[in-house]
């Protein structure tokens, strides 16, 4: 028998040039005083942001800027956005960007309503948020976090060193604009880098000891798009059509991740991610084979084989090892170069990373039980 909690409050809407329609949909929403929250250059080089705020002329709101977020977004980033939607009495929070610039304007959108910093609210402390915040529209430059369809927020504290999550319902966006135009402009890097982070989504959701009847054939169906797509993708980068492919993968992985959680991946990527200062998607890369590789052996039958054919391994003779291969291959074909001391992290820095694993949401649900010695073991291995 199954048991299943299924809870996503998201209108999504997916599509080649629906990003044209955010200003229309302000205005559907009530919105009289908007904030753009996004990053310092894409949206500007692109020509994307002129456009936006030139089309939002054609309607009575007001548009101010907050173009304030770094990639691995400190906390107080958020602090800051939610002084100025106070000060100004914005009503609807757009946020355009990568994981980061969506992660800070959901985030700051419901900080309006709390006392304290955000960091008050992050890991376990992210019950204590009791009320809603502001409305958001959520477009995403990047396929990959998929925060557009999340009730998670990653955010960083410098000077700890942690790197950890807001979880909570208040936290999913009213509206998503999923359009793959957007995603055009994405570098080559950041496109393998981000796509990983969907597929290790994808992943780690079909894994997580909460996945479930709904969550399980969009995880696969995510995993197996992304594995076919997104070599092509990064080969073709102009092509729309395959950028749709891996956009729409990435929504789902979202869709099912967001009711699973994650696992040993994630829990120790993010604090590499906040040792190293790599992209999110390449810390994830790098951890992939060895937390894999202990995650297999208590898998059943049933779950490699699912995850085999989803990869293109269609008999179980040897099955873990050419899931690991084709994993492999894959990260092969994106250039990705794996081993934590390529990236400035020190043999010394593992018992540390080991230590912050268990304060992340994902350490929990991953399908074997993790403990320090585990996970310095695979640390060991990933260096
Ligand atoms: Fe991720």
């Amino acid at each position: 028998m199954q048991y299943f909690n299924f809870y996503i409050p998201v209108r999504i809407k997916f599509g080649v040039g629906l990003w044209e329609k955010i200003p229309e949909e302000s205005y559907s929403l009530g919105a009289k005083k908007i904030l753009i929250v996004t990053g310092k250059k894409h949206l500007k080089s692109t020509g994307i942001l002129a456009r936006l705020i030139n089309i939002y002329n054609n309607y009575p709101i007001d548009v101010y800027i907050f173009d304030e977020v770094p990639p691995e977004p400190p906390y107080y980033v958020v602090d800051q956005g939610a002084e100025i939607v106070k000060t100004k009495n914005i009503d609807l929070i757009v946020g355009i960007g990568g994981g980061s610039a969506l992660d800070v304007a959901k985030a700051i959108a419901v900080k309006v309503n709390l006392p304290g910093t955000i960091w008050d609210y992050v890991g376990e402390n992210s019950n204590k948020i009791t009320m809603k915040g502001i409305p958001t529209i959520l477009a995403p430059t990047t396929a990959g976090t998929a925060s557009e369809v999340t009730r998670v927020s990653v955010l960083i504290n410098p000077e700890t060193k942690e790197k950890l999550s807001i979880r909570h319902d208040f936290l999913y966006a009213t509206l998503a604009i999923i359009d793959p135009y957007l995603t055009l402009s994405l570098p080559k890097e950041n496109t393998a880098y981000s796509g990983l982070d969907a597929f290790i989504h994808s992943l780690e959701s079909f894994l997580s000891i909460n996945s479930n009847m709904v969550t399980e054939p969009l995880a696969l169906t995510a995993l197996r798009t992304i594995y076919k797509y997104l070599p092509r993708v990064y080969n073709n980068l102009e092509r729309i059509d395959l950028r749709e492919k891996v956009l729409y993968a990435s929504t789902i992985s979202g869709i099912a991740f967001t009711q699973t959680g994650l696992g040993g991946i994630h829990a120790l990527a993010h604090p590499i991610g906040a040792y190293a200062n790599i992209p999110h998607g390449l810390a994830c890369a790098i951890i992939t084979i060895p937390v894999l590789e202990y995650n297999l052996e208590i898998l059943t039958k049933e779950k490699i084989s699912a995850l085999g054919r989803a990869l293109g391994v269609y008999s179980l003779r040897s099955a873990k090892e050419r899931i690991l291969k084709k994993i492999a291959e894959l990260f092969s074909v994106l250039n990705i170069r794996l081993g934590l001391h390529n990236y400035g992290i020190k043999w010394q820095d593992l018992p540390n990373i080991a230590k912050e694993a268990p304060k992340t949401g994902s350490y929990k649900t991953n399908p074997r039980t993790l403990t320090y010695e585990v996970v310095l073991e695979i640390l060991k291995k990933a260096f």
